[in-house]
């Protein structure tokens, strides 16, 4: 956020409402819910909320907005997928207006959706240019497990945090070598031992199996699904039984979404066999009765 106002010389900031950013103020501003937000006001000023996936929304976006910040899917909102039109809309409407399109990689990045990036799902026409983000936002598997976060744009656009002030953009643990060195290691990993390739294999392996009428309906993308439940409690008791053997096979870690807590979230290793898809469905199967 801090360099889209400074590359566009605008304040206007537009998020989505039911987007999770995190919870430092700057993240806080943007995250689209009023419930976590409303006990740390004031927040940033000039932050504008608006509906995901919705073409009106994107007459909101004009030549005051500095940046649009959206997550690729929806993560806590129990798993939301846009269009591939909207997405190619919000893109176009940013490239118009000279606003910066951040998008949040934080969950669907590193193979999660069984490509490299999720907006790699919104090509159109072969061409990635017409979907690329201006700033790219990563966290979670980029550290393969040690603490690493990064935000990523070009070097043009990156060298005007460099002065005016001089050190516009610091941390004191930034780049650590050793998270950085484990970051390299799991990106080779990921892309060497073909990782993202049974992705969709196993994302399908789990629909198959998991069909039950206390299911009200599965939205998936990837390693990445939301199992609807008809409430949070119905929802939280699965989850309990999940993991304790008194109640259920137990083993079995799941969670709901802060945004969608009647929703059960399935998000295992990419590594995960299809003999351990099995077990865990197995689990959840006999948690749900
Ligand atoms: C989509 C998304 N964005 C941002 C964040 C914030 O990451 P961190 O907690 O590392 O600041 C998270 C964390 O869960 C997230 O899921």
């Amino acid at each position: 956020m801090k360099l889209a106002k400074r590359v566009t010389n605008r304040t206007q900031i537009i998020a989505f409402n039911n987007s999770y950013h995190g919870s430092t103020q700057g993240a806080l501003s943007v995250i689209g819910d009023e419930y976590w937000r409303n006990a740390f006001r004031p927040l940033l000023p000039d932050v504008l909320h608006v509906e995901y996936n919705s073409f009106e929304s994107l007459n909101e976006i004009t030549e005051r907005t500095a940046c649009v910040i959206a997550e690729t899917i929806q993560a806590e909102a129990g798993i939301i997928v846009p269009s591939k039109e909207w997405m190619q809309a919000l893109r176009k409407k940013c490239d118009e207006t000279g606003t910066l399109l951040i998008l949040d990689e934080i969950q669907t990045g590193f193979g999660r959706t069984g490509k490299l990036w999720g907006f790699e799902h919104f090509i159109q026409k072969d061409s990635l240019g017409n979907i690329v983000p201006d700033i790219l936002l990563l966290g979670k598997a980029l550290g393969g497990g040690m603490p690493l976060g990064a935000f990523i744009a070009d070097k043009e656009l990156m060298s005007q945090l460099m002065e005016n002030p001089v050190l516009g953009h610091i941390t004191t643990f930034g780049g650590h070598p050793v998270c950085c060195a484990a970051g390299m290691a799991a990106m080779k990993a990921l892309l060497e031992e073909g990782m993202m390739n049974g992705v969709k294999k196993k994302e399908e392996l789990f629909r198959s199996i998991l069909v039950h009428p206390k299911i009200k309906a599965i939205r998936s993308f990837g390693l990445w699904m939301a199992l609807e439940f008809d409430s949070f409690e119905t929802n939280k008791k699965i989850i309990d039984a999940c993991i304790h053997p008194s109640t259920g096979s137990g083993g079995v870690l799941t969670d709901w979404f802060l945004f969608a807590s009647n929703c059960l979230r399935i998000s295992p290793p990419l590594i995960i066999s299809d003999e351990q898809v099995n077990k865990a469905c197995a689990v959840l199967l006999s948690s749900l009765s």
